[in-house]
């Protein structure tokens, strides 16, 4: 049903965006109505992603106070939330909930009763089923009690799990079904207390679709899985969200999971675009992390109020998206001003010019409109076109409204400096052709435009044609085109920046701006290498002396997870025919970037390296995970996968991983060295089915980023075979 709305969508973007906030409005007021609360989507903290189960007074406290300390509660953080394991082990006599005695020595509701002394509210945790998704008690079957219990210790939000239902109780009940009767048993009982009580759904798994049956009994459901602090785990959280705008509204909010801001894994680029993200969404803002450890910059984020103000808008409309071509989003939110919070999301590796118009965001046609940069604070003039430079992984991020002409002339022009390079790869020693091209959206001409461009060391730099301009037109564009050669020798794959610099004059003022971009420079893979690339978007591959490197999508050499999707998709630097049935194959992983569940890089032995997908039987791998494990996975079926696994316990790994595999006919053993090969751990030992090949096998490095929508770049030094 999405799917179809929002094709519709794309066709007449601004009649579509009205038609269908509207109806968004009207499914969810009943909630807002009848309980009050989540007018706007809730912003706060859990302390789930910071502390896990080692949650306790202190720290919930303790985390109060900094919210009032760091600006936050100014900025709008009002909810403090005890995630799962606050409780004891088990139900006092009388069946009623009590907390964990250590951790929490004075019971919640003196936690409450501090909480509510800041100004600020409580939150608390709990599960539909027999017991909490960390084994703690369940409210199942104590629904009233538990709910009165939570009220009178003055609870204001209730997070309400999904784990150990007993669906078996519910004989020719879907498990959708089980839950809307449990789930709508905990909103009734908390409705009962008559104390206004956030309730949030958070049953997300496939099937159970919470957006299509929450908004009358819940305020917020979980959309998708518990997100990771990586780009690839919030872009898939992201795109498990946003076409659900139509079924969100006041009292009733799409949860994509809390915000992992402050948490180590990502950049402050990637942060900034979650929660600007998160804000068109409509999203809660509750962040996931310790508080107290948040940097200035990332503090910033959190309390950005022009973006905060977008997630709050009383409207209460999540952001529509208008279009996603190859990853360059664009979507719109309707703001109760009459404007649209319009962004700009470059999802991909490389920066990009993502361009829309006012009308297409589903503004009345109009002679200017004023544009109102959200992180920069800059405000600008626009005739119709909105666009932005956009560097991969980031956003752009504006509110447009229509303006008269008198205040648009007091506004500098709305100008786009943008570089483009005819191959985004270069192979060391070539040339390519950069273009750095920039763009007047506003009304006004813009005088004494001069362009520049600034390389890495090594580049050979050569402007095609004069890079200065006296006039600029209104709505007109400025290009200089650059040959640039690349350096003649380099590592076997690496970034190389450029920056292209504008100077020009905008009314009476003097301003510049810039933008960078990077070039992907390889050093070919030579004989007797070769290359294979199973993923559906191209990998690319470099060598340079000892070192080889991988930049690839790709799920992995086998998917565990759904036996209908087993198909293997990764890229490998591989020797053919070379692992003889008495051989040791060897290499260093020096980086293998956090990627999704299957992602990872290592060594790989199988009969055919270029067969695609599935019809290679008789294959290992021995890799690095992209969370850091080290995993040997075989076929031993003799069917068409890689399909067994065995991950080595209580371990990651920081820093270079040496891996060996060693064949003995179709028996394997892996072993792996942290430290540069001095002592060595076995992994496995694994006899691969009798179909297995006896002859000699490819045998190389692969990479597989586990995500089908992000490239990520593993790197390895000395494979060798002997
Ligand atoms: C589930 C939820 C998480 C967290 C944990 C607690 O995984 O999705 O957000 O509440 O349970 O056990």
């Amino acid at each position: 049903m999405h799917m179809r709305r929002l094709r519709a969508c794309l066709i007449v973007a601004g009649l579509c965006v009205a038609a269908l906030a509207a109806s968004a409005v009207t499914a969810a007021t009943a909630s807002a109505e009848g309980d009050g609360v989540a007018a706007t989507p809730p912003m706060g903290w859990n302390d789930w992603y910071s502390v896990y189960c080692g949650v306790n007074a202190q720290r919930v406290e303790q985390t109060a106070q900094e919210m009032v300390a760091n600006g936050m509660k100014a900025a709008g953080y009002d909810y403090v939330n005890i995630d799962d394991c606050w409780m004891a082990a088990s139900r006092d006599a009388s069946g009623n909930l009590v907390a964990d005695p250590t951790r929490f020595p004075g019971g919640i509701q003196a936690v409450a009763v501090y909480v509510h002394s800041l100004g600020l509210k409580l939150g608390i945790y709990e599960d539909a089923g027999t017991v909490t998704c960390a084994g703690y008690p369940g409210s199942f079957g104590h629904e009233a009690q538990d709910a009165a219990t939570f009220a009178s210790w003055g609870v204001d939000y209730v997070k309400y799990d999904r784990c150990a239902i007993p669906y078996g109780d519910f004989p020719g009940a879907s498990a959708q079904q089980v839950q809307q009767t449990l789930y709508t048993r905990m909103s009734n009982a908390l409705r009962a207390t008559g104390r206004p009580i956030m309730f949030s759904m958070c049953n997300p798994d496939p099937g159970d679709d919470p957006w299509s049956w929450g908004a009358p009994i819940a305020n917020l459901w979980r959309t998708t899985q518990d997100m990771q602090d990586s780009f690839g785990s919030m872009l898939a959280t992201f795109e498990g969200t946003v076409n659900l705008f139509a079924d969100a509204g006041p009292g009733a909010w799409n949860d994509p999971d809390m915000l992992q801001i402050g948490n180590g894994g990502s950049s402050l680029l990637e942060y900034t675009s979650e929660f600007s993200l998160w804000a068109e969404m409509a999203a809660p803002l509750i962040a996931g992390t310790n508080l107290a450890a948040l940097t200035r910059p990332e503090l910033a984020i959190y309390e950005n109020p022009n973006v905060i103000a977008v997630d709050q808008d009383p409207l209460g409309r999540p952001g529509v998206p208008i279009s996603s071509a190859n990853g360059l989003w664009v979507l719109t939110k309707q703001l109760s001003t009459g404007g649209r919070a319009v962004l700009l999301f470059n999802s991909t590796d490389t920066a990009a010019t993502i361009a829309t118009t006012a009308t297409a965001v589903g503004l009345p046609r109009g002679r200017v409109y004023s544009m109102h940069d959200l992180w920069t604070n800059a405000v600008s003039q626009t005739g119709g076109a909105i666009s932005a430079f956009v560097p991969g992984h980031g956003v752009a991020m504006f509110t447009v409204a229509a303006v008269g002409t008198r205040r648009a002339r007091t506004l500098a022009p709305q100008t786009v400096l943008s570089l483009h390079a005819a191959s985004s790869e270069l192979r060391v020693g070539r040339s390519t052709t950069l273009s750095a091209s920039f763009a007047d959206n506003g009304v006004t001409a813009v005088k004494k435009l001069r362009l520049s461009l600034a390389a890495s060391p090594g580049w050979h730099v050569k402007p095609v044609g004069g890079a200065t301009i006296p006039v600029l037109g209104p709505g007109k564009r400025f290009t200089v085109d650059y040959r640039v050669t690349a350096p003649r020798t380099g590592p076997p794959l690496a970034f190389s920046i450029f920056a292209a610099r504008a100077s020009y004059h905008p009314l009476d003022g003097r301003h510049a701006s810039s933008a960078t971009l990077g070039e992907l420079v390889y050093s070919p893979v030579r004989a007797p290498l070769s290359t294979a690339d199973v993923t559906t978007y191209p990998a690319l591959f470099g060598a340079s002396g000892p070192d080889l490197a991988i930049s690839s999508r790709g799920m992995g050499v086998f998917i565990l997870s759904s036996a209908a999707s087993r198909t293997d998709s990764y890229a490998a630097i591989y020797e053919h025919a070379r692992a003889g049935v008495d051989s040791t194959a060897e290499v260093t992983v020096t980086a293998d970037p956090a990627g999704g569940k299957a992602g990872g890089a290592g060594l790989i032995e199988r009969d055919d390296m270029t067969t695609a997908h599935n019809q290679s039987p008789a294959g290992v791998t021995l890799f690095v995970s992209s969370y850091a494990m080290i995993v040997m996975a075989w076929n031993a079926s003799g069917g068409t996968n890689v399909d067994q696994q065995y991950t080595v316990p209580s371990l990651t790994v920081n820093g270079p991983v040496a891996l060996a595999l060693v064949r003995r006919g179709s028996t394997y053993t892996g072993f792996y060295s942290t430290d540069g090969g001095q002592i060595w751990n076995s992994v496995a030992t694994v006899t691969v089915a009798a179909s297995a090949s006896l002859g000699p096998q490819d045998v190389g490095v692969f990479h597989a980023s586990g995500l089908p929508t992000w490239t990520t770049m593993a790197t390895f030094t000395g494979f060798s075979v002997h």
